[in-house]
């Protein structure tokens, strides 16, 4: 019973969607019964941009575990772990500071494009020592907690000591970082830690209704797991496929155009597809039977997900109780691995406290 272990999360800011399940969520559902598998709702990580709204967090949290269990993740399999209350993680954290310099997490690329697109502060800069950081490219009102979010995320991942890490393609620098980490504690402590791996989902990234490269909530182009048949009807109405096509007999482009990589995600009728496709090169079809037969395939692999997620949400109180629970389970892993870690330091000068 010696199984190999994977941790994998999200940060609870809204609904789960499309993208968030090519990414990461099947291959999660997939793996549970290979590896010992901890999924990890990040609500501290999530504070980190949302520190001024926590009250959100809560309802949030639920959310997404309504959408783990609507997906096919399986309480009794998989042991979800809420992280604001696994201490393990936040002590391990400060720990891995001492093992990060500045300059490390400023070039992190994925932080970077966050920071770029959540402009943080107010943009004018109060001093000589802001303006010297702006000059250098750090934009010097980001707060500590954000930039140093990839120790932590480090830090989640290392309290299992996971081997394997699914996650979408954005998330490969975090790993990355949490492999240097593992790698600098061991060489300077002795062999403490795992060194884990990425897994990237099936579809690297899921285009955006809009046709912008990514699915995202800020962006406000997502089909979310929970949208009922009627809005991912209304959703894909909207879609951006082909702007060169203004009628269904101008040959139209399928390399890009979202509706057809929505298709090949989703639709398991691939001589339906190749069909839709061979037509659409050809301008003999028009946009509204290609969409219309993608709201049926979508609403066909969404119809199993909301039924499941219908069971839980009628059971408010047991899914609460089910994240207490799990998390309880969870800490019987990290408070060992915590323990090692102290020794692996040498913090441990009077012994343990329990
Ligand atoms: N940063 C991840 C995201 O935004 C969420 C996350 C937090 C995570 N801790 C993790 C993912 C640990 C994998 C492993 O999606």
């Amino acid at each position: 019973m010696n199984k190999k272990r994977i941790l994998t999360g999200d940060r609870p800011t809204g609904p789960l969607h499309l993208g968030h399940y090519v990414g990461s969520l099947a291959n999660r559902v997939k793996l549970q019964h290979e590896y010992e598998t901890y999924v990890l709702i990040a609500d501290v990580q999530a504070l980190t941009d949302n520190f001024e709204h926590p009250e959100m967090l809560g309802e949030n949290v639920r959310e997404v575990v309504l959408d783990y269990l609507a997906v096919g993740i399986d309480p009794d399999v998989a042991t979800i772990v809420l992280q604001s209350m696994t201490p393990e993680i936040h002590e391990l954290s400060i720990y891995y500071m001492n093992l990060v310099t500045l300059s490390r997490l400023t070039r992190n690329p994925t932080v970077k494009s966050e920071i770029t697109q959540k402009s943080f502060g107010k943009g004018e800069f109060d001093d000589e020592e802001e303006h010297r950081l702006a000059a250098l490219g750090v934009n010097p009102q980001v707060p500590v907690g954000f930039l140093a979010y990839p120790i932590h995320q480090a830090a989640d991942i290392t309290a299992f000591n996971a081997h394997l890490v699914p996650v979408g393609a954005d998330q490969a620098p975090m790993i990355e970082q949490t492999r240097e980490i593992v790698r600098k504690f061991n060489a300077l402590y002795g062999e403490t830690l795992v060194e884990p791996a990425a897994l990237i989902g099936a579809v690297e990234r899921l285009p955006g209704t809009d046709g912008s490269p990514k699915m995202s909530k800020t962006l406000g182009n997502c089909i979310d797991l929970k949208d009922t048949a009627g809005e991912v009807e209304k959703k894909v109405r909207g879609m951006y496929t082909d702007p060169k096509r203004i009628r269904a007999d101008i040959p139209g482009t399928v390399e890009g155009n979202p509706v057809f990589a929505y298709h090949d995600a989703f639709n398991p009728n691939v001589d339906e597809v190749n069909d839709l496709k061979d037509r659409y090169r050809a301008g003999k079809v028009g946009d509204v039977e290609v969409k219309k037969k993608l709201a049926a395939a979508l609403n066909a692999f969404l119809d199993p997900i909301r039924e499941r997620r219908a069971v839980w949400e009628a059971r408010p109180k047991d899914v609460d109780e089910l994240i207490l629970e799990s998390t309880r389970r969870a800490r019987r892993t990290t408070g060992p691995v915590l323990e090692a870690v102290r020794d692996a330091m040498k913090v441990n000068y009077f012994g343990h406290l329990d």
